[in-house]
């Protein structure tokens, strides 16, 4: 079917069959993301093109065509059941944005097994918490972050398998450890897929919320039904486009439109593995000829901040359409690209437990600058009472964002929490816990979250996990951790501490504790300030009052703490 057109058209008579006959889905079947993504797109006669575009540091270049992706995940697919890997084992993916990071994602679920991957700038801790849940069997990693690794393989008995990629020979290699080459390995000629079916597990993510440690989002083959359609109508990706997702697959957007869209649609796609900078960026746009670019509102706003001048030292012809995904998208943002680029950033809305974009401004669509559009076909979208959880329908009233569950890419447990994903679902609705309002034409207009999550940058930190990790900080009595407002990042993490007795407060102590946040969590969770205190708000019961803290850096009404002391 066509891509996307008027929208009315497309929501009339919609089904999801579009895409099950597009992709041949027969639930009597096998169905597998890693065959659809690489040996699907050989078998329809274009292996020879360019699958993936690579670029590291110092100026490192690796092009990979259909044929590659397909031979080399046969390879590690091999190379991972020669270990010992079996269908559903989880196997992690612990890596910088390289090429065997991709590649090696799909050989996981070429043999059945499931895909978790984390962000490498993990600490040990963070990496700890989320292989333990997951009783992780395999973690395929780089010689510069295997020291992390190395520090918690006693506290993880499922963990057989350490996979280093890069291995140059030259330092010995650890008992439990492996190294494996996917670029030298002999391709395998007799590779069987596993025949998963679309209920099969696929992919692992772990999301953070308010309260606990973070839960692992499990989705399944099925999901690629939605990620396919999603990325060819609001990603608007054809044939001979060049596609740029500048999201890392520790996260969700790197999986599901950094991976499996694009792939499943046969699309060449470019990485960058260098750091932010927006001479590097636009370098990297002007030398692959990008013409479909999705990021994110922290980056816009930082390219926002070099200016037009950077944007007009190079040729940014090629591109065609620009999205965005992970935070509120501010109607600024979408106006300056509109004058920068000649191209607005297309707003897009979902989130790991969705597995897919759930609203959006569409290709071709009047875009509303600071609403993030309306629901994909086939998705019921509305606004419910943040109290009475019943449907809102006036124009213009704030509720709770609210989802009819059973589109194809919707997570289906979170693992070992059924729990928590019970609590995600109140009278029929799916609740992503985010706040918004409908206009009179339809459109939705984000408000915030509705819980204690910090979106910093467009990623999520739970304010329980850095607490957690405070308190091990010999210095640090009690701590309550909010985000507060930040230019760029939206917002950053802030802590607020008292210390313990025999200890000084002061700025050595902050930068100490910073440090120890740093690495063990991950330096997104490292709070950016840290203010100590002689006492925190709490209940009557003893429960830190995050909520008062959070007003405060905002500058927002407290209000009647009594009734917030009730609340809790
Ligand atoms: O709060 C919403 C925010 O990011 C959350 C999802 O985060 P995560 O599961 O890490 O997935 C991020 C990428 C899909 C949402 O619950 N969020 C995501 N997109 C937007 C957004 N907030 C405002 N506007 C958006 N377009």
């Amino acid at each position: 079917m066509a891509h996307f057109g008027n929208y009315d058209d497309f929501c009339k008579d919609f089904s999801w069959s579009i895409a099950e006959k597009e992709l041949e889905f027969d639930k009597n079947r096998p169905f597998n993301i890693g065959w659809h993504c690489s040996d699907r797109i050989c078998n329809m006669g274009n292996g020879s093109k360019k699958a993936l575009i690579w670029e590291g540091l110092g100026g490192k270049k690796k092009e990979y065509t259909y044929n590659d992706l397909r031979d080399r995940s046969n390879v590690i697919g091999t190379f991972l059941r020669s270990l010992g890997v079996q269908p559903e084992d989880r196997v992690c993916l612990f890596m910088d944005k390289i090429p065997e990071l991709y590649i090696g994602f799909l050989g996981i679920l070429k043999i059945g097994a499931i895909a978790q991957p984390l962000f490498s700038a993990f600490g040990d801790e963070s990496l700890f918490v989320r292989l333990d849940n997951a009783g992780t069997s395999a973690i395929i990693t780089q010689r510069k972050h295997v020291a992390k690794v190395r520090k918690i393989v006693d506290r993880l008995p499922n963990l057989k398998h350490i996979i280093i990629v890069d291995h140059d020979g030259k330092k010995s290699i650890k008992e439990n450890e492996i190294a494996f080459n996917m670029d030298e390995a002999p391709i395998v000629s007799d590779f069987h897929v596993h025949p998963t079916t679309a209920d099969s597990p696929s992919v692992l993510h772990y999301t953070s919320g308010t309260t606990g440690l973070p839960k692992g989002v499990k989705h399944v083959h099925y999901s690629l039904i939605s990620q396919y359609l999603t990325t060819k109508w609001v990603l608007d990706l054809h044939d001979d486009d060049i596609y740029w997702c500048t999201a890392d697959p520790g996260w969700v957007t790197g999986t599901s439109y950094g991976i499996i869209g694009p792939f499943s649609m046969g699309v060449t796609q470019c990485v960058m593995d260098v750091g932010f900078s927006a001479d590097a960026w636009y370098n990297f746009i002007q030398n692959q000829h990008v013409t479909v670019w999705y990021s994110a509102p922290t980056a816009i706003r930082s390219l926002m901040k070099a200016g037009e001048e950077t944007v007009k030292k190079y040729d940014l012809s090629s591109l065609r359409h620009l999205a965005s995904v992970g935070e509120p998208l501010n109607a600024e943002a979408v106006i300056w690209s509109e004058k920068a680029y000649g191209k607005a950033f297309h707003d897009t809305y979902w989130q790991t437990e969705t597995g897919s974009i759930m609203i959006s401004n569409f290709p071709g669509m009047t875009i509303k600058p600071g609403s993030m559009g309306k629901p994909f076909p086939g998705i019921t979208a509305g606004i419910v009472d943040v109290k009475t959880h019943e449907q809102i329908t006036e124009p213009g009233r704030a509720g709770l964002i609210a989802f009819r569950p059973g589109w194809p890419a919707m997570m289906r447990e979170y693992w070992k929490n059924p729990s928590a994903y019970e609590s995600k679902f109140v009278k029929g609705w799916y609740l992503p816990g985010d706040r918004s309002s409908i206009d009179k034409d339809g459109y939705f207009w984000f408000i915030g979250r509705d819980d204690d999550v910090i979106n910093t940058g467009g990623h999520l930190v739970g304010p329980f996990e850095i607490e957690s990790a405070l308190l091990e900080h010999p210095a640090v009595a009690e701590s309550a951790v909010v985000g507060k407002p930040d230019p760029v990042n939206m917002e950053v993490v802030k802590a607020f501490v008292t210390v313990k007795p025999g200890f000084e407060p002061g700025q050595d102590l902050e930068l100490q504790i910073m440090n120890f946040i740093r690495k063990k969590l991950s330096p997104l969770a490292m709070p950016q300030e840290i203010e100590f205190i002689d006492s925190l708000p709490k209940t009557r019961s003893g429960k830190i009052m995050r909520r008062i803290l959070h007003a405060r850096e905002w500058g927002e009404e407290i209000g009647d703490t009594s009734t917030l002391e009730d609340d809790e």
